[in-house]
């Protein structure tokens, strides 16, 4: 009895946690690239190095060198802070030191797109 009481709880709470996304939420997603690229950002695991703010403070950052840097300091970029330079460090990384930016050839064009796009939101107007 009380295993069901406890299986209809977790239920109900499962349930309730679907239904607390907002309304329409998802497409809201669908037009904005930068909540896309966001995604993409975690999902590609450029958290890791990067930090999920870009700010290099990642878990993996502390072992690599040179480090990640900071992406809202525009001076530190190496290959380049604008769009089309994003998108390719993306597709073919970077390779100055040790410390490697992997490359990511397997991203479609269209999410290396929405990446930069998140990249740049970080960056100061
Ligand atoms: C294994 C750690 C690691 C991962 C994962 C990683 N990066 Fe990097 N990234 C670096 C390092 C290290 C640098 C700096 C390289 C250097 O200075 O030579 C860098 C540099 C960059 C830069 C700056 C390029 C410039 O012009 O200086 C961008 C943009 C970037 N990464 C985007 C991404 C994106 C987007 C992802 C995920 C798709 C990602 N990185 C995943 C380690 C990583």
């Amino acid at each position: 009895m009380r295993l069901i009481r406890l299986t209809a709880a977790l239920l109900l709470l499962v349930l309730s946690a679907g239904c607390g996304k907002e309304p329409g939420q998802g497409e809201a997603d669908q037009d904005d690239p930068v909540a896309q690229g966001r995604k993409l950002f975690m999902a590609n695991g450029c958290n890791l190095c990067h930090g999920p703010e870009g700010r290099g403070d990642g878990p993996v950052a502390r072992s690599l060198s040179p480090k990640p840097r900071d992406f809202a300091d525009l001076s530190a970029y190496k290959r380049g802070p604008g769009l089309e330079q994003l998108e390719e460090t993306i597709q073919k990384g970077l390779h100055t030191g040790q410390g490697i930016m992997p490359a990511f050839p397997n991203i479609p064009s269209e999410d290396r797109r929405r990446l930069a796009l998140f990249i740049q939101s970080l960056q100061p107007k």
